[in-house]
């Protein structure tokens, strides 16, 4: 038989959230709040074909997207009508009945730390109560469940059937139990909907508990981790309590950051010692940050690969890109889908790289679009050129060989290729290919009018007067 599982419930309508999307969807920066609870989970060395996650409402879209983000093997249940968190755990029975012990986790409380989760997992060892469930004090109990202790046991009264008198306590139920699997299948059933909201609450369980002899208790956590998402706000607290965790973690790894308020690091990124991060920079997904580098104010990464020693200089936004060792980028300045500055490399202001490959040493400093472009080393692209890639129906690639020089405003009509050492004049239109140390002279010729102001300001005068 095998010891444990765990039970994450994830049905529910979320309907303070008002929102379209099913509330454990919802997202803490850039995870859903579900992800955080199922990587708690993963972190504390349960395995996937031992956690459950009781899907409902939105459980098409909830289900989707465990199945896109997490091992095959999770368990994905359904609780088609949702009638309270005691209706959910009955309606996993089947998945948890062949276990000695089960852990229910509330899906909407995702900053619980693997600390904590550890020590709920570890009280079916250390305790011989037959349910544990965690706590947490508050200030603003709100709509949480009251804990009430007794000598040797503890209950919990939803809010809504809370006295006056109860509602005053300050020590509230944050969703996470756990149960013997024995002595919770003997009451289970027992569980009415007789409450004002005519739910089935799993809190009733531990009255029912106790009430069989069975000996029921609680620990309690730190607030900041243990509380659940039911609104908006709670959300947006959620996540600054996570930004805030994610930045002095990376804050004690050696990162130095100017304004720790102002920034944003995903869960996924990694950072390394001595980056600088200056005020108002968010660096999203899995990002990687070498050290060194110097990220200046205002730029976005997502899926950014940043070399050491990097200078991003200030307002630039680099997605699904690489940027290797030494190489500088911005201000202002967009590179995506899988662009890569070589060693050296430079992509300066107002320019946008797009699936494009920039040389070591190569620089691309003003005004420039490349868009399904390969440049070789230490070429020099002039102010305002740009790779026409697109036909209206193909992305037709530009190939610029090593040491070639283009003038400024060149228009590349992919496909298109210069060869090594090409050079194309100022204004030029690229339609065929430039061979190697060549240089492309494609515009039309200068003419000089003799005496045309003259003339032009006659004509101006003439109908004025007119
Ligand atoms: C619940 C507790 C309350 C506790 C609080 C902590 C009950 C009756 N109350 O209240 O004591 O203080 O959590 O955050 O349990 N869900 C299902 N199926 C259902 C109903 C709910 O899967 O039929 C899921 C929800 O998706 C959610 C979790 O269970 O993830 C808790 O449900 P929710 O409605 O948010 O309970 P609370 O009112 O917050
Ligand atoms: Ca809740």
């Amino acid at each position: 038989m095998n010891k444990l599982c765990v039970l994450v419930m994830a049905a529910g309508k979320g309907t303070r959230m008002k929102s379209a999307a099913p509330k454990v969807l919802q997202p803490v920066l850039d995870h859903s709040i579900i992800d955080y609870v199922i990587n708690n989970i993963l972190s504390c060395g349960v395995s996937p074909s031992d956690i459950a996650v009781l899907v409902g409402s939105g459980g098409d879209q909830v289900q989707a997207h465990l199945q896109k983000n997490f091992p095959g093997d999770l368990n994905i249940l359904w609780q088609h009508e949702q009638k309270g968190t005691g209706h959910a755990v009955k309606t996993a029975q089947d998945f948890w009945s062949s276990y000695e012990n089960l852990i229910v986790l509330n899906g909407d409380v995702p900053l619980m730390t693997q600390e904590s989760l550890e020590k709920l997992i570890e009280s079916v060892q250390t305790s011989d109560n037959d349910c544990t469930v965690i706590s947490f004090v508050t200030e603003n109990p709100g709509a949480y469940g009251r804990i009430l202790r007794e000598k040797d046991s503890v209950s919990i009264i939803e809010f809504k059937d809370a006295s006056e008198e109860i509602r005053k306590i300050q020590e509230v139920n944050a969703g996470c139990y756990a149960f013997r699997v024995k002595p919770l299948e003997k009451i289970i059933d027992l569980i009415q909907n007789n409450n004002v909201q005519k739910e089935y609450y799993l809190t009733d369980a531990l009255s029912i508990m106790n009430n069989h002899g069975m000996k029921t208790g609680a620990f309690i956590l730190p607030e900041e981790e243990m509380q659940g998402i039911n609104t908006q706000a709670e959300l947006a607290a959620a996540g600054r309590v996570m930004r805030k965790r994610i930045i002095n973690h990376w804050l004690g790894e050696g990162v130095r950051m100017l304004d720790p308020e102002s920034v944003y690091i995903s869960p996924d990124s990694e950072l390394a010692p001595d980056v600088v991060i200056m005020p108002g920079v968010q660096i999203w997904g899995k990002s990687k940050i070498r050290q060194g580098a110097y990220i200046g104010s205002g730029s976005i990464l997502k899926n950014a690969s940043i070399g050491e020693n990097v200078q991003i200089i200030a307002y630039a936004v680099i997605e699904d890109s690489e940027l290797k060792n030494n190489s500088k980028a911005g201000p202002f300045c967009y590179i995506r889908d899988n662009s890569c500055l070589e060693e050296k490399a430079f992509a300066g202001k107002f320019v946008e790289l797009k699936n494009s490959h920039i040389g070591e040493n190569s620089k691309v400093p003003h005004l420039s679009y490349m868009g399904d472009a390969t440049l070789g080393h230490d070429v020099n692209i002039g102010a305002g050129s740009i790779t026409c890639n697109y036909d209206g129906k193909n992305k037709n690639k530009t190939f610029i060989g090593d040491n070639c020089f283009v003038g400024s405003d060149t228009m590349f009509v992919a496909p298109a290729k210069l060869e090594d050492g090409a050079a194309t004049a100022a204004g030029s239109v690229i339609t065929q290919t430039v061979p190697e140390n060549s240089l492309a002279v494609a515009r039309a010729r200068q003419t000089n009018i003799q005496g045309w102001s003259l003339l032009h300001n006659q004509l101006i005068k003439n109908s004025k007067n007119s």
